[in-house]
């Protein structure tokens, strides 16, 4: 599909970040001018590094041309094929094609009925709660079922946990060879244990690219699988991305968006705005929030600079919903602590409208809404609320779609895995590691007995021996 890039850039409005809309909570000029040369250095420092080492994902929207055909052509047959597609994953590769699939597909997807969807019934099973792998059970049936086993490790427990179950059941109902045609690995080339298994097994397999870390590979099979299995446009997605990158191109601060963003947002941690809050105004953007969670928490929360010296720095990321959290959430942000940034998400065009019905003629209080549309109702309330939130003097600021599709989807996905590189770079960390993740994940394995994690395990031991006293 074509789009018309300029119709569909975003917009960032951050009139509510500076000091003429919040007094003197809010950044002047003068703060932008004093970091100029730091600005200049990160801009630097992102520019060289698209395509390099970890930053891999950089240049996913043009270098994935027999990728993406052989996508399609995969996702063609499995929507001829099957039923129901499961993504086995978690984190990195987990959330993004849950945020693809909630902007993208009909927000009650899986209950229309099967000529009214573009694809399978979709699954994304990120958590190895055994109540839910038994709920999916109820749901499926594994003669119609594709498994999607996504790790670039190879080796995450929760995923290979699930991957051992699924494939146990699904040779003991369809016999070896036929189970074997239905599980899809997406794994790392040459690292991990999940490219052995799927060799051995003779699994279809996409590859995640290297320097494409878990929570910036959506824009590669990881995301683009799913995505294209349930219908939707990934060319279109990757346009947007790549519109994005050729907007980061400018070193001038006031046409490089996703900068502005990152430096808006370095200086509000600088001001000890320790929380993010993501506020989307459209239920397809609601699980955008979780992705950039990870993509924020995960990329930011360090301890060590690069000279590794102790920082401890990060914005720990909240996720709420406009209008939903307008009732519980945003009374904390117009009247609690001057911690927080707070960024909404607001789409011009809904992507249908809704008319409120006329009634209630002897109350005026109700009657007011008639002749109104729902979609006139979420605008009012997000400009409300900005404003509410500015006249608090709290650090807000807005991006806004044209409209949400791919190509806007791949924008965004792009402007904050950008913003998120540029505030690393101002924070002078390494944005693309997770060794506090990592250390988790070594401690389960010696929980499980893993062999070569003795010594953890003895770590572990000693650790839980000292906290027994504080048990009630
Ligand atoms: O961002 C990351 O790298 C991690 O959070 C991973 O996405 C997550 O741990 C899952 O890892 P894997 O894809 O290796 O199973």
């Amino acid at each position: 599909m074509r789009y018309n890039k300029r119709e569909l850039k975003l917009r960032l409005d951050y009139n509510n970040m500076m000091s003429s809309s919040i007094g003197k909570e809010g950044l002047s000029e003068k703060d932008f001018r004093n970091i100029e040369s730091e600005i200049a250095k990160a801009y630097t420092v992102v520019e060289a590094g698209k395509g390099i080492g970890m930053m891999g994902w950089a240049t996913l929207p043009s270098t994935q041309k027999d990728v993406v055909s052989d996508i399609i052509a995969t996702a063609k047959e499995i929507r001829k094929n099957y039923e129901y597609f499961v993504v086995l994953g978690i984190g990195g590769s987990a959330l993004g094609p849950i945020a693809a699939f909630q902007a993208l597909c009909h927000l009650h997807y899986n209950d229309l009925p099967k000529r009214k969807r573009r694809g399978p019934k979709f699954y994304v099973e990120d958590n190895v709660d055994p109540e839910r792998m038994r709920s999916l059970f109820d749901v499926i049936e594994p003669e119609k079922t594709m498994f999607n086993v996504i790790t670039k490790s190879g080796s995450t427990s929760e995923t290979m946990s699930q991957y051992l179950i699924i494939k146990s059941m699904l040779d003991e109902k369809l016999g070896k060879e036929e189970a074997n045609k239905h599980i899809i690995a997406t794994t790392s080339k040459d690292a991990g244990n999940l490219i052995k298994i799927a060799k051995e097994e003779g699994y279809k397999t996409f590859y995640i690219p290297n320097g494409v870390g878990g929570r910036f590979s959506e824009l590669c099979p990881v995301g683009l699988l799913p995505a294209a299995v349930v219908g939707i446009d990934i060319e279109g997605m990757l346009q947007g991305a790549q519109y994005m990158l050729d907007i980061s191109e400018s070193d001038n601060i006031k046409k490089n968006m996703p900068l502005m963003a990152g430096v808006l947002q370095y200086l509000a941690i600088k001001r000890g705005k320790n929380i993010s809050v993501m506020m989307p105004y459209a239920d397809g953007l609601k699980y955008i929030s979780d992705w950039y969670a990870q993509l924020w928490g995960e990329s930011l929360g360090k301890n060590l600079d690069l000279d590794g010296k102790p920082c401890n720095v990060g914005q720990t990321p909240v996720k709420a919903l406009g209008v939903t959290d307008q009732h519980s959430q945003v009374q904390l942000y117009a009247e609690g602590p001057f911690d927080k940034v707070i960024t909404f998400i607001g789409v011009d065009k809904y992507r249908t409208e809704v008319k409120i019905s006329d009634g209630c003629e002897n109350f005026k209080d109700v009657n007011f809404l008639c002749g109104h549309t729902m979609n006139e109702l979420i605008q009012a309330e997000r400009m409300a609320t900005e404003f509410a939130i500015t006249k608090a003097r709290k650090m807000n600021h807005t991006i806004m779609l044209p409209e949400l599709n791919a190509f806007t989807f791949g924008e965004l996905l792009m402007f904050f895995m950008l913003k998120t590189s540029y505030t690393g770079a101002l924070l002078r960390i390494d944005t693309f590691n997770q060794p506090g993740v990592e250390e988790g994940k070594k401690a389960t394995y010696a929980l499980l007995g893993r062999p070569g994690f003795e010594d953890k395990k003895a770590e572990l031991d000693k650790a839980q021996a000292k906290q027994k006293k504080f048990i009630m």
